[in-house]
């Protein structure tokens, strides 16, 4: 069943003690949620375990990592493999954001290598895409967000694509404060969706969640969770503050 879902990425931002404080935070106010919700937390990997520990007995809050090595192991000083994030109890991991692909230069072919990895150790995964400003103004975004899915993960089976969550994030609105309007995030989403009922089928299609990423806040995120297609956020920003992160969650009812 397609589930909804509120992600933060806190990214490069908080101590262990700034960590700490905000995930108890959210613990006080976290409201209820219904089967077919759930919140994930990807914190910076030295908070993984402190925030595993914070997360026991929070059974609707999941754990992420932003990043994974491509590689099963070996000398790559500085890496984390997606083995080590499974016995730090991680459930989650973000793979393809579009800070990774522009800033460390991964590409299409280094990011399905990151999913296999992922998968192999039984992660879930978030792939990440969405496009630059100068192909939004062209208006082939379409086509582009087609080719990152595909070069990404059309690798996979169909078993395997149920451990896959999407999230749209368009460039131009990440960190920017301009968020894409609901009908441009429900015009892309409703394109990925029938992107892969084309190659796996209407049921698989359905059966994916599909988050938007990119300014949103407490503020639009109930606008942009009503368009049928968008189910739920990728939060960046607005994840580091535990009123407004709440705020996000509640949008999700
Ligand atoms: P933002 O970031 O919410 O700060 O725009 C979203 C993201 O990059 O995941």
């Amino acid at each position: 069943m397609r589930k909804k879902i509120v992600a933060a990425n806190w990214k490069m931002n908080l101590t262990l003690n700034q960590g700490a404080e905000l995930v108890n935070d959210l613990f006080n106010g976290m409201p209820v949620l219904n089967d077919d919700k759930l919140v994930i937390l990807a914190p910076p990997f030295t908070h993984l375990t402190q925030t595993a520990e914070q997360l026991a007995g929070m059974i609707d809050v999941h754990l992420a990592a932003q990043n994974c090595h491509h590689e099963a192991a070996g000398a790559y000083t500085g890496e984390i493999s997606a083995a080590m994030l499974k016995s730090a109890e991680v459930e989650y991991v973000i793979i393809g954001h579009s800070e990774r692909r522009l800033y460390f230069k991964e590409d299409d072919a280094t990011l399905a290598k990151k999913v296999n990895q992922a998968l192999t150790n039984e992660l879930k995964v978030i792939f990440c895409c969405g496009e630059p400003l100068e192909i939004r103004d062209a208006n082939t975004q379409n086509s582009f967000v087609e080719s990152q899915i595909k070069a990404g993960l059309f690798h996979l089976s169909t078993e395997q694509l149920e451990e896959i969550v999407l999230a749209y994030e368009p460039i131009w609105a990440i960190g920017t404060g301009r968020t894409a309007s609901s009908a441009q995030a429900q015009d892309m989403h409703e394109h990925i969706r029938s992107v892969i009922a084309k190659q796996y089928g209407q049921e698989a299609a359905d059966n994916m969640s599909i988050l938007y990423g990119g300014s949103c806040k407490a503020s639009n995120a109930a606008e942009l969770f009503a368009c049928p297609d968008v189910d739920g956020g990728l939060i960046g920003g607005a994840s580091l503050k535990a009123e407004e992160f709440l705020g996000i969650i509640e949008a999700l009812s």
